[in-house]
């Protein structure tokens, strides 16, 4: 296995103490239903640790309180992974009943099953997609931007590759060659804007890939119109529209577009979209 780790977030800077004292001021303010002073306290929390390794500016948007941010923080995701990667698959899986890999499984059996030479999975986590898919992918590559979720897959040995680092970035930078099958399970709900990830699954995808994903969404009357929102738990939710449109317009052709549960929130089953499509060979 190689492994490519990135420089550590550099937190010297941040003044530890005020910052403690606003997020757990702003968290507090919000349970307690006080929504304006909340925002305000999160706007401190922003002005003391812009990298946003708490995830203020999604919690601001999930209130309704601030714009809408282009994608979840580098730092919030990884902060948030690394502190749940010993738990993940035990809340995520046995709590919140989460089996999006093996649903991911079933639509690839349904409309393009494989073989792969190389598959990519992006925001690998602790590995299940990869567990689902190793039969049927000569050489999986996982990257994720927490590095102890990257710890917890290294250790099960079911990647030949893995590295520490954002998506997207990865798609448009990483120098490896193309992949035969892309995966992205539960990881569309820390990006909110999907131009840059598109045009990276097809840059660094062969004619012909496949493309594997899944979405949150929200009903239409609380998207009202809009491509994506940041949801009453702090992930994106995409509209089928705009996924629709992503595909399109970056060459890919969707095989399958179905409505799944991702997981239960609150006892409440929470909706989305499990697409799978091929790029098309460029003209
Ligand atoms: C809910 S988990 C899903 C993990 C795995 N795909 C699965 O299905 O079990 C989301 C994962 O995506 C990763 N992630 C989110 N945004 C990312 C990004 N921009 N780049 C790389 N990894 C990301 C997180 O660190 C986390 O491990």
């Amino acid at each position: 296995m190689s492994k490519h780790e990135e420089a550590p977030v550099n937190t010297s800077a941040i003044d530890e103490e005020a910052l403690a004292e606003a997020y757990n001021r702003a968290l507090a303010l919000e349970k307690a239903g006080d929504l304006g002073a909340a925002a305000t306290a999160y706007r401190e929390v922003l002005a003391l640790d812009p990298a946003d390794h708490g995830g203020a500016a999604v919690r601001l948007a999930s209130m309704g309180r601030g714009e809408t941010p282009t994608r979840a923080s580098e730092a919030y995701v990884a902060t948030l992974f690394d502190q749940h990667a010993g738990a993940f698959e035990s809340i995520l899986v046995d709590q919140l009943g989460y089996d999006v890999p093996a649903l991911t499984r079933k639509a690839l059996e349904e409309v393009a099953p494989g073989p792969y030479g190389r598959m990519l999975d992006l925001g690998c986590g602790t590995g299940l997609a990869g567990e689902v898919l190793r039969d049927i992918a000569d050489h999986i590559t996982g990257v994720d931007l927490s590095e102890m979720m990257i710890e917890v897959t290294d250790e099960k040995e079911v990647y030949d590759a893995l590295y520490v680092g954002d998506a997207v970035d990865f798609l448009h930078h990483a120098d490896v060659d193309p992949f035969d099958l892309i995966t992205a399970t539960d990881v569309l709900p820390y990006l909110g804007d999907l131009e840059a990830f598109f045009a990276g699954a097809a840059e660094l995808s062969v004619e012909g890939a496949v493309l594997a994903f899944s979405s949150e969404t929200l009903p239409d009357d609380v998207l009202s119109g809009r491509a994506f929102m940041v949801g009453p738990h702090q992930r994106f939710a995409h509209s089928e529209a705009y996924l629709a449109d992503m595909l399109s317009k970056h060459g890919f052709v969707g095989l399958a577009i179905g409505d799944i549960v991702v997981r239960h929130e609150m006892g409440k089953p929470v909706p989305g979209h499990l697409v799978v499509a091929r790029r098309k060979p460029v003209a």
